[in-house]
């Protein structure tokens, strides 16, 4: 049975046909810059908000990462201290990654998740890119349906990926096996350019959802949706 979490934001609440159905397996897919980290933000705003409790693996310091959501307006200080929030950084002072160690990242952190799975109600990773740069396929599909398997013990997990993380086939198998997939990416309208969300997949939606929508991350209101025709998106 699914629940419909709101994201704390009406306006993005509306777009997705109520809020994001939870549990789910929720892909956001954007190049740099196009607001992964920000959109996971919001909806991990309207997990803590509902006392869910997350683990999240971070490519930054846990300080720089706090600094960072709280520039755009997401402030994850009172629940980091109450440890409703468990940061993971991936990044390891002094640490250089070499590709055979890569390699390695994607089974270390499914043990670490499965390790502390039952202690919290969801999972985020932002991002999964350093994971599976060198990953084989394989190990990128036994992940998906590690991720699955948690899902179906009633856990939500948000990943965030990059464009040209996985190779064509392995990205029909993540859209496929995603409850909620989200395209993020960026459209110049007139003088200025503004970041696009297309709906792909969002299974277990309250009501019909929109295609998408157009937003702005503004530094006082923070995730900002923007009138414009998606058709140009
Ligand atoms: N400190 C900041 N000052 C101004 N804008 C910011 C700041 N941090 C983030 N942004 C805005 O938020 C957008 C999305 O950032 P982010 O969610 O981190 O993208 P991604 O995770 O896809 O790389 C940036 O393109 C920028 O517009
Ligand atoms: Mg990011």
């Amino acid at each position: 049975m699914r629940n419909i979490i709101s994201t704390g934001n009406e306006e993005i609440d509306r777009q997705f046909g109520g809020g994001i159905p939870s549990p789910s397996l929720v892909f956001i897919e954007g190049a740099h810059g196009t607001g992964k980290s920000a959109i996971s933000a919001q909806i991990m705003n309207g997990l803590l908000t509902t006392k869910k409790s997350l683990l999240c693996v971070i490519e930054n310091t846990v300080k720089q990462h706090i600094q960072k959501m709280k520039s755009i307006t997401f402030n994850f200080s009172k629940p980091f201290v109450r440890s409703q929030l468990i940061f993971v950084p991936m990044y390891i002072k002094n640490a250089k990654w070499s590709e055979k160690n890569t390699e390695r990242i994607l089974p270390a952190i499914k043990q670490f998740i499965l390790e502390k799975i039952d202690k919290v109600d969801g999972v985020v990773i932002d991002s999964i890119s350093p994971m599976v740069n060198n990953s084989k396929n394989e190990s990128i599909l036994d992940f998906l349906s590690f991720c699955k398997e948690i899902v179906a013990k009633g856990k939500t997990v948000i990943i965030t990926s990059h464009s040209s993380d996985f190779s064509d086939a392995t990205n029909t198998a993540v859209i496929g096996t995603a409850d909620v997939y989200l395209k993020l990416g960026t459209v110049v309208v007139g003088d200025r350019e503004v970041k696009t969300l297309k709906i792909i997949k969002l299974l277990g939606a309250a009501d019909t959802p929109e295609a998408g929508f157009a937003f702005e991350v503004d530094l006082i209101f923070g995730i900002k949706i923007v009138p414009v025709s998606m058709a140009n998106a």
